[in-house]
Parts: structure tokens; C-alpha cells; sequence
């Protein structure tokens, strides 16, 4: 294994990120042989869905070299590798946040050790706030595009490597969305009786909530919904070769006059959980369709 070496001396020198990824995927190599198709990502509230995985084996997080750990109530971490709707999958439970101090290399970690597993599809979900005026909290929103405002701003989590064995850093993001997973997963909610808006996610670093000042500039710039995940895990996914679609639970709607109260994370967990079922009809009818 080669030593990354760091441009500036002060920067800590050691295993690169591919080095650090491939020990990760050794020690689940030696621990379990199945080989998944499609990797999870579940977001707030969401991870449950996880439960629903037959013949699971759990991995915790802590047990994985140099994968990162959750802080936040909520998002326990561990992978869930096992068969959902007779396909091969792994759940990433408790992703981590760039809000709780993770660089966006940790952020993204999991995305690559997944890949390294053997998956070649990433569904991702989140919990976002509404602002396109005609979303409802409740609805489900499949994400067409992203704005990316931290990595614009230079918080990116292909900054600063340029490891041939990552992929491409110069990367087109033009379809970052797969458009064919994107027609399915339109087709599913048209089955299954659920309703699926489709827009575009604007991803801000959190953690605090949007100001009514930054919720109008988000409208105002094209988004449709708002969260703090998702964008840096999509871009690695890409990165890695990774057909990708994402889906945001619009756990409250961040646009009209102040609410009457505050909106707080236990909120969105709730709202998200009351979402579940629905998501989780959406993902197993796609993760069939998979097959
Ligand atoms: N803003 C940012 N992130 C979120 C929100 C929101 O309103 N709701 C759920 N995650």
C-alpha cells in the first residue's frame, strides 16, 4: 500500500483513502460472502427500513477499520447486508454528517466501501424541507438534480485526492440522477397508489435550520427542497461508477409565513418515521424491479 502523500508537511501522512477503504472491505470480506447489488443509505428517521432486510448480517460501525461513527440520536450506525425482494443489498444505517465535524472523505467513506462490496445501484434517502410552494409535509420527493451549496463554497469530497483507483475527479454530473431509475421509480409510486414529486435538492451544511432570508434564496435559485446529506454521498457514488437515485421525505415545509412553532430534529425524525411505510413500499417495489 502506498502512503498518500500530503501536499503540505503539516498534513497527517498515512494509509490513502483507497489503502483505507480497501482494509475496510477486507475485514467485511472476511466476515461475510455476499456479494450486494444494491446499497441502501437510509437517512432520518428512515433507517428502520433496514429491519426489513431477510437474513441479515449486522456489522456495527465501530467493528469496521477507519469507518466513521454517528453521533447523532437517530442515525445508529452499523451495515445491514442481506435479501430484499430477493435481491442482494446492504443498508448503510447512521450515516454521518459534515454538521458533526466529519470531513466529506469520512462522509462518503461507506459509499465506497459499498461499492467495493460489489453494489452497483445506491438508493439514497433523506429528510428535507419543502420549498417548492405546492409540497406538502408528508410527500415524497425523488431528487431530478442538486445544488451544491458547500462544495460550491469548496466543502467538495473529491477535494484534495486525486487517487486514480477513486475515479475521475474531474467528473460530469450533468446525469448524476439516473434518468431510467428515476422512470422507475415514477412507475412503482404509480402501482403501489403513491404519489412522488420530483425535484431539486439543495444541500447546506446545517446544522441549524434556514433562516426565512436563506429559505427565499434557496427558492429563488431553483430548489425545491433542502437538507443536509445526501449531495456528497451521490457525487462518490458517481465518482465510483454508481447508478444512483435519491428520494427526500419533505418532513415540514420551509416557506410560507413563520410557523406557529419551532422546528426542531425531533420533529423531523417523527414526521419521517410516519413516512416509512410509504418509503419503504417505493424502495422494495424498486429494489424488485432491480432483479
Ligand atoms: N432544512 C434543512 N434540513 C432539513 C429540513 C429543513 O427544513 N428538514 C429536514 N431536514
Amino acid at each position: 500500500m502506498t502512503d498518500a502523500q500530503a501536499p503540505g508537511s503539516s498534513l497527517p501522512t498515512g494509509p490513502s483513502l483507497g489503502g483505507r477503504v480497501r482494509e475496510a472491505v477486507a475485514s467485511l470480506h472476511a466476515r461475510n460472502a455476499l456479494r450486494p447489488r444494491v446499497a441502501l443509505i437510509l437517512g432520518s428517521g428512515l433507517g428502520d427500513l433496514a429491519d426489513e432486510i431477510a437474513t441479515p448480517v449486522v456489522v456495527p460501525a465501530p467493528e469496521i477499520p477507519h469507518y466513521p461513527i454517528s453521533t447523532v440520536p437517530g442515525h445508529a450506525g452499523r451495515l445491514v447486508l442481506g435479501m430484499l425482494e430477493g435481491v442482494p443489498v446492504v443498508a448503510v444505517r447512521g450515516r454521518v454528517h459534515f454538521y458533526e465535524g466529519y470531513s466529506l472523505q469520512q462522509v462518503t467513506f461507506p459509499v465506497r466501501v459499498v461499492r467495493r462490496l460489489g453494489a452497483e445501484v445506491l438508493l439514497v434517502t433523506n429528510a428535507a424541507g419543502g420549498l417548492n410552494a405546492s409540497f406538502s409535509p408528508g410527500d415524497l420527493m425523488l431528487i431530478r438534480d442538486h445544488l451544491n451549496l458547500p462544495g460550491m463554497a469548496g466543502a467538495h469530497p473529491l477535494i484534495g485526492l486525486d487517487e486514480s483507483e477513486l475515479g475521475p475527479r474531474f467528473l460530469d454530473l450533468g446525469s448524476a440522477y439516473d434518468a431510467e431509475l428515476r422512470r422507475t421509480a415514477h412507475e412503482v409510486a404509480q402501482v403501489a397508489g403513491l404519489s412522488l414529486q420530483e425535484g431539486v435538492y439543495a444541500m447546506v451544511a446545517g446544522p441549524t435550520y434556514e433562516t426565512r432570508a436563506e429559505m427565499r434564496f434557496l427558492q429563488r435559485i431553483g430548489a425545491d427542497a433542502v437538507g443536509m446529506s445526501t449531495v456528497p454521498e451521490v457525487i462518490v457514488a458517481r465518482q465510483e461508477g454508481m447508478r444512483v437515485l435519491a428520494l427526500s421525505a419533505i418532513t415540514n415545509v420551509a416557506v410560507g409565513e413563520p410557523s406557529v412553532s419551532e422546528l426542531g430534529h425531533a420533529d423531523v425524525l417523527a414526521a419521517a418515521e410516519r413516512m416509512r411505510p410509504r418509503l419503504s413500499r417505493l424502495i422494495r417495489g424498486l429494489v424488485a424491479r432491480l432483479q
